[in-house]
Formats: structure tokens, sequence, C-alpha cells
């Protein structure tokens, strides 16, 4: 996608995505220029929380989508637009448990949906909230994509071993998460080792979501109203 960095600024909605508020974004589907973008603004949060966080959380997004850009299915970053927000590419896509289709559909997908992610792996990003329904959408045609790399985890460095050993903990409960969306839509299609594997999630991904929600739940009580 190609958009000229000055032509950014000029936007209009076409429809709100998410509404603001609390310690979430205000996601918006926008015209720029002749192209439909999503507009992510953390200014739509409470007032401290989006002072305090929103250049951080809208950073590392970004940060993220620009690793990413060479990955089909994510969103491309348009640019920055202030300290808070971001442009990307818009999906004509769904929130792929609002789809009802067959086991071949979910079938392919799936394939679709583990080499998406085994790229995103490759490319030095965790994604970390895949168990959100919301963030891996679906069109018709069983395309996939994936957005919202705001809780995202980088790869470190090669010689920081810790960091490298947290990275790929969170890259296993990324493939968690996918084995949870598929016993969502399609159980049928899990074999034997993947439904043992979901009865044995491990503590790490246990304890990084019970990390992920204590740590949202006390920016709620201590930076919002
Ligand atoms: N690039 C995109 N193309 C199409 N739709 C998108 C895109 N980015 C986000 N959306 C839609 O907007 C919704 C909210 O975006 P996002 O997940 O980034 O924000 P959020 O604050 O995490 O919201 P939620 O808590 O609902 O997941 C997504 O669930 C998705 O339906
Ligand atoms: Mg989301």
């Amino acid at each position: 996608m190609s958009i000229a960095a000055d032509n950014i600024d000029r936007w209009t909605v076409v429809d709100t995505l998410r509404e603001g508020g609390g310690t979430r974004a205000r996601v918006l589907k926008v015209k720029l220029g002749d192209r439909d973008a999503v507009l992510k603004d953390h200014a739509g949060c409470d007032p401290l929380f989006s002072m305090l966080l929103g250049p951080i959380l809208a950073r590392r997004e970004s940060k993220a989508l620009r690793c990413l850009s060479s990955v089909d299915g994510v969103p491309l970053l348009i640019g920055r637009r202030g300290s808070r927000a971001l442009l990307m590419e818009w999906f004509s896509a769904v929130p792929f448990k609002t789809l009802q289709r067959d086991t071949e559909f979910w079938k392919r997908y799936f394939i679709v949906l583990e080499q998406t992610l085994a790229a995103i792996h490759q490319s030095g990003v965790a994604h970390c909230d895949l168990r959100s329904l919301n963030n891996v959408l679906v069109n018709d045609h069983g395309e996939v994509f994936i957005v919202d790399f705001v809780a995202c985890c980088f790869k470190g460095r090669r010689w920081n071993l810790l960091s490298r050993a947290v990275f790929r903990r969170f890259c296993r409960a990324d493939r968690d998460a996918v084995l949870k969306l598929k016993q969502q839509v399609a159980p049928e299609l899990l074999s034997d080792e993947q439904w043992n594997r979901l009865k044995h999630v491990g503590w790490f991904a246990r304890g990084a979501r019970n990390a992920g929600k204590l740590i949202r739940r006390l920016s709620r009580i201590l930076l919002t109203r």
C-alpha cells in the first residue's frame, strides 16, 4: 500500500469497529484517499491511561507491524498519527467465530492460519493474544487475517538467552491458542496429540494469561475512572 506521508492526516470516518474507553483503544474504519484503512487510537482510552500508556502501546504495535510487513494476512502499517494512534491496512473480513462453515473450509483455513503464525514467529514476533476471538479474522474465501499486536512479545537479541527462552514460550502459547480456536469451530480436526496438548496447556501459558488479566485489571483500577 503506498500512501504519501503527507496524506495520512486527511481521512474520514466510515465505521466504528470498536468503541474506545477504559483500557481499550478506539478502532475506526476510515477512508484515506480512495482506500479504506483502520485507525487505532489510544486517545480513545480513559485520559490517564491514554496519556501514560497510549504512546507505548501505539509504538509497540507499529513496531510489530513494521517487522511483519512481509507476512500475508497481517495489516501493513500506513503510519503513525500523533504519538497515540496508528493507521493500518483494512481487511474486508470478520472475526472468525462469526462465520458458520463446514469442516473442509476450516481444514484449509487452519492450515493457512498455522503457516501465517509460523511466518510471524519467524519474523521475531509472538502475538500473545490469539485466545481473543476478535483478533483472528476470516473472509468468505477462507483467507486468514491476524490483527491486534498490542500485547506482542519481540524475540530478544542473540546473546539474551533468557529473553529468547521467554519468546519461545510465547510462540508455543500462540500455537496452543490456535488449537483452542480450532476446538471452537471444528473440534473434529484435532488429532489425539492436539487434544492431549489442550488438556495439558502449560503453566507458562496459564501464568502469562493470568498476568495479562492482572495487568489489565490493575491498569483499569489505577489509570481509568
Ligand atoms: N486491520 C483491520 N482490518 C479489519 N478489521 C480490523 C482491523 N484491525 C482491527 N479490526 C477490527 O476491529 C476490532 C478491534 O480491533 P483490535 O483487536 O485491534 O482492538 P482491541 O482494543 O483489542 O479490541 P478487542 O478487545 O475487541 O479485541 C477487531 O476485533 C477487528 O474486528
Ligand atoms: Mg483485539
